[in-house]
């Protein structure tokens, strides 16, 4: 269980994270939504201690992890996630038998002679099948990022990060990449943490959903409620979504059931 308490993460001359707090059970997937530049990628790195958050609490687990220093103490806790960063691509050099079992050599002591066992589990997992000796130029943009995704989840972590990863997607790629989240979700029963301005994305997957709004969550809501808020914040940014949604249900994509919720 992640726990968040008034967490605050500025940078010099600009106030980004100012006060969030919010608790993640285990097993949930917690969307943060909110237009760019307003600290989504900021909260993730926050989580995962790429940042030190200037103040508050980050409980993982019950222990508090935004204060620790030593970098031991640092790599134990990166070792509870697995990320997928939209320009998180994959090590172009190596092959995708490398990439995927890249987090094994550096984060496990899981012996070598059982990586082909689980890059195999985990392309599995990701719908591929015997493309270990190929490398990245020779993937399209769907196998690029499902190999992305067995290669976050390869190590076992308890909780996966994701950050913008339909974002710059053509809506085919789009609709395979949140079936993917969905199977990733059902199929390993992580917790999910996952920032977008793809309010759809967020709808549709979420158990919470939060608005990211200068600086504090504006809400944090299930999907069916959150449509539903009276907050100006939360309305003004579904109704600028919603060209984007009938963008892609024009695609033949699904409407996010939350949105039905809102209708009701
Ligand atoms: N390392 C950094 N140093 C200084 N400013 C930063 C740094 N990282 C992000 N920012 C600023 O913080 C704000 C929030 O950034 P970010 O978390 O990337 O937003 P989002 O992911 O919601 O688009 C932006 O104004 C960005 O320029
Ligand atoms: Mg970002």
């Amino acid at each position: 269980m992640i726990e968040i308490k008034n967490l605050a993460k500025n940078f010099p001359g600009r106030e980004v994270l100012r006060d969030l707090s919010c608790r993640i059970e285990d097993g949930d997937t917690f969307s943060v939504i909110g237009p760019s530049g307003t600290g989504k990628s900021t909260f993730i790195k926050c989580i995962m201690r790429l940042l030190k958050p200037d103040s508050g609490q980050i409980l993982v687990d019950g222990e508090d992890i935004a204060a620790l220093d030593d970098e031991f103490e640092l790599a134990r806790i990166r070792r509870n996630f697995g990320y997928l960063f939209q320009e998180g691509a994959l090590f172009d050099s190596l092959t995708v038998f490398e990439n995927v079992s890249f987090g094994l050599r550096y984060l496990t002591d899981i012996p070598r002679e059982d990586y082909p066992r689980i890059v195999a589990e985990k392309l599995a997992l990701v719908g591929l099948d015997k493309v270990e000796d190929l490398k990245p130029a020779e993937l399209s943009v769907g196998m690029k990022k499902r190999v992305a995704l067995a290669r976050a989840v390869a190590a076992g972590p308890k909780c996966i990060l994701y950050d913008e990863p339909t974002t710059g997607l053509d809506p085919v790629t789009t609709e395979m990449v949140t079936d993917l989240i969905v199977s990733a979700r059902d199929q390993l029963k992580i917790t999910s943490i996952l920032v977008t301005h793809d309010v759809n994305l967020a709808l549709h997957l979420s158990s919470q959903v939060a608005m990211l709004d200068k600086g504090v969550f504006a809400a944090v809501e299930p999907p069916d409620r959150f449509v539903k808020s009276e907050s100006p914040a939360i309305k003004e940014f579904l109704e600028i979504s919603s060209a984007g949604v009938n963008g892609r249900e024009g695609h033949g994509g699904r409407p996010a059931h939350g949105g039905h919720g809102g209708r009701r």
